[in-house]
């Protein structure tokens, strides 16, 4: 099966998945959970928006929220470019593509391009960010997860090569791509810029819609300090999914719930990628079968609820209904149970 192929003399120069912003109906909330769980910091805010960053993190903001009195969504995901010439060589390859990009003011960002890729996912661009101290040794002013920086971004959309072909022109590798054994459909793609397996992730179903963004953490304890943090906050029904490892083997993870449902992965740093031999490496993945190296499969709110991109229309086809959910594979294992004959199912396995 053929997957887009990367263009190694892009048209300008993108360094990694940067920055985004998400609406909230309730800004307190919204930043107890982002400072307190997620261990983010506070760059700036006001009545209306919270500017925050990762520890690690010597840009302004890696994490915007507006506030909302309608109902939450995504407004852009935002990429960096290396230099303002960048940002002039992105503008004549749009226009020269045939693809609208404007020219926008936002607050603590030099020139900003707005764009949309080819499945509608709302983008923006930018060279230059005002800076901030890092804080990554200050360790008695880190809460929660005590996050360090933006990773990634994961995308829900229904044609995949479509989408995957948009980055892929602009320089995107791809690490990893998951297909169906048999039928040889592309269901989800990694990409990336930066020199792990993923600034840009999407996976094939109705869309586009914004399902997650990532953060790392330093050591896996964080991990577990986030969920005690959650806890002991009225957070706890936020932990969504882990921890856990991927079976992509990239990472450990732990999902979380922020209180108007927007999803935000901790990580421990992913594998490195950066030498030309990095061959993208084929997933087949067959139906009803967990994915993960160990762990509970995902929950169906996991595989199905995302957060709008504001204003963009969500085209093409739901769930996939063959994917194993936890409330899936709990069903499966049930009968066997109650027969008096419990039988556990291995990683890869489906349960008997
Ligand atoms: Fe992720």
């Amino acid at each position: 099966m053929s997957i887009p192929q990367t263009n190694f003399s892009p048209p300008f120069n993108i360094t990694r998945a940067s920055h985004l912003v998400l609406t909230a109906r309730d800004l307190a909330k919204s930043r107890a959970f982002y400072t307190e769980v997620i261990g983010l910091m506070v760059s700036d805010e006001d009545a209306d928006t919270i500017h925050l960053r990762g520890v690690e993190e010597r840009c302004h903001h890696s994490l915007t929220l507006k506030r909302t009195s309608g109902a939450p969504t995504c407004e852009r995901l935002g990429f960096r470019v290396f230099t303002d010439e960048d940002l002039d060589k992105a503008k004549r390859y749009f226009d020269r593509q045939g693809i609208a990009a404007a020219w926008a003011e936002v607050p603590f960002q030099g020139r900003t391009l707005h764009v949309c890729d080819s499945v509608g996912t709302p983008l923006e661009f930018c060279a230059r960010m005002k800076t901030q101290p890092r804080t990554q040794t200050r360790v008695h002013t880190h809460r929660g997860a005590g996050a360090l920086r933006m990773d990634h971004y994961q995308v829900l959309a229904p044609d995949v090569p479509a989408a995957a072909k948009f980055y892929t022109d602009l320089g995107f590798r791809v690490s990893d791509f998951i297909c169906v054994d048999g039928v040889e459909r592309l269901v989800g793609v990694f990409m990336y810029r930066k020199n792990n397996p993923h600034d840009m992730v999407f996976l094939a179903r109705s869309g586009p819609r914004y399902h997650h963004c990532g953060y790392m953490v330093q050591e896996f304890h964080h991990m577990v300090r986030a969920c005690d943090v959650a806890g002991n906050l009225g957070f706890g029904e936020a932990i969504e999914h882990g921890p856990g490892r991927h079976g992509l083997g990239h990472s450990y993870y732990t999902y979380l719930r922020d209180p108007d449902g927007h999803r935000t992965e901790l990580l421990l740093p992913a594998v490195q990628m950066i030498d030309i031999d990095e061959e993208p490496v084929r997933h087949g993945v067959r139906p009803n079968v967990n994915t993960n190296l160990w762990g509970l499969p995902a929950p169906r709110s996991w595989v199905e609820e995302t957060t709008p991109f504001a204003g963009v229309e969500i085209t093409g086809q739901g769930t996939d209904s063959a994917r194993m959910t936890l409330e899936s594979w709990l069903a499966a294992r049930q009968p066997v149970e109650r027969s008096g004959e419990p039988a556990m199912a291995g990683p890869g396995q489906k349960p008997a």
